[in-house]
């Protein structure tokens, strides 16, 4: 028998993913966003699927919340397992020095949808927060920042920043509680800088370079990445994450999983790489802006993760930069 899914956030990066696979294999999805980062094109080629309930819905809107409460009542007794996957929330580095911005969505909301999954009884509801919570200790040199490391987070005296990361912090916490009092399964689970072939919004990094070069041959970027290294992580494996941790029982204790690539490469290697790719043979990068409490590196040790479950990323940056330029030249 195939599960009910319901996915917050479905038109987001990694939702739509999510949807997609989730479809193709034959179970059902209710799915719902309002297009606050994203738009119906990440999932036009899904969208008239039979097992797809997709609503322009609000996360904060009680009265949408109790429709989809409902739509779950009607018809999870068809499916095997009813299972949450919260993908919504306000995400782009520009929202995450606005507290009043990040917080309803990320923190009271998630709340309240993993409270609703309790009340309908669904089996497994799977958190989304962020590598951001690593804060200013984001890496060290012996295979990177475990998820049960002590936090080193900088604070409103330092920056807005953190907020994002500690909003991200306290849903954690609210997971690990419910599934502690035996409401409900699940997990948190730590990605480490997302990218997609269907980001049109130049917010992330990664389509920005992309937009910039592509149309001027030229990018400006931070001040900090003249030092600053990442690694990026593929939609098609953060999608991959959530579904193997679904699958693993003994997983689903309530705790936080990293997932990130190892691939680490310093920001202007990637402007470099991506102009090499784009056939800019003398690319101009400039620096402007700073971002403060930004820390220079952040590598995630992934040991947990792949030790209960056979998770690993399957799309290198390379072949993940280069989906992404076909999908914008398609666009085009
Ligand atoms: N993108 C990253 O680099 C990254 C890194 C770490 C963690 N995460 C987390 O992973 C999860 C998925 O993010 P993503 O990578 O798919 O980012 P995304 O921005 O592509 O997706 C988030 C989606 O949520 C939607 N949304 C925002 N507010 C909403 C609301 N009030 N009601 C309904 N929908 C709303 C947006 O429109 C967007 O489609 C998020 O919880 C995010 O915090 C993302």
């Amino acid at each position: 028998m195939k599960n009910l899914y319901v996915i917050s956030g479905v038109t987001g990066m990694t939702g739509n993913e999510l949807a997609r696979q989730l479809l193709n294999d034959g179970h059902t999805v209710i799915g719902f966003d309002n297009f606050f980062a994203s738009s119906i094109d990440t999932v036009r080629d899904i969208v008239d699927y039979g097992n797809f309930y997709f609503f322009e819905y609000d996360l904060n809107n009680a009265v949408h919340m109790s429709e989809i409460a409902s739509w779950v009542e009607k018809i999870q007794k068809n499916y095997s397992k009813t299972i949450y996957v919260n993908c919504a929330a306000v995400v782009h580095t520009e929202h995450f020095y606005e507290v009043e911005h990040t917080f309803t969505t990320n923190v009271t909301s998630m709340r309240s949808f993993l409270q609703q999954a309790i009340s309908v009884h669904a089996d497994i509801y799977i958190n989304c927060s962020t590598s951001e919570v690593y804060s200013m200790q984001s890496w060290n040199e012996c295979g990177g920042v475990k998820e049960d490391d002590f936090l080193l987070l900088a604070t409103a005296e330092h920056s807005q920043r953190t907020s994002y990361a500690v909003g991200k912090l306290l849903t954690e916490f609210f997971m690990k509680d419910a599934v502690d009092k035996g409401m409900i399964k699940g997990c948190s689970i730590r990605f480490a800088n997302v990218y997609s072939n269907h980001e049109r919004f130049a917010k992330h990094i990664i389509p920005h370079i992309i937009d910039s070069l592509s149309k001027t041959g030229e990018v400006i970027l931070l001040e900090n990445s003249k030092k600053n290294k990442r690694s990026f992580l593929h939609n098609i494996d953060s999608c991959r994450a959530v579904l193997e941790l679904i699958n693993s029982n003994s997983a689903l204790d309530g705790t936080v999983y990293n997932v990130a690539t190892d691939e680490e490469i310093s920001i202007v290697d990637l402007a470099k790489l991506i102009a090499e790719k784009l056939h800019i043979s003398m690319p101009r990068i400039t620096f402007e802006g700073y971002r403060a409490s930004d820390p220079e590196r952040r590598i995630l040790n992934t040991d947990k993760i792949r030790k209960c479950t056979n998770w690993k990323p399957v799309v290198s940056l390379s072949e993940g930069l280069d989906m992404c330029i076909q999908s914008l030249s398609e666009s085009i």
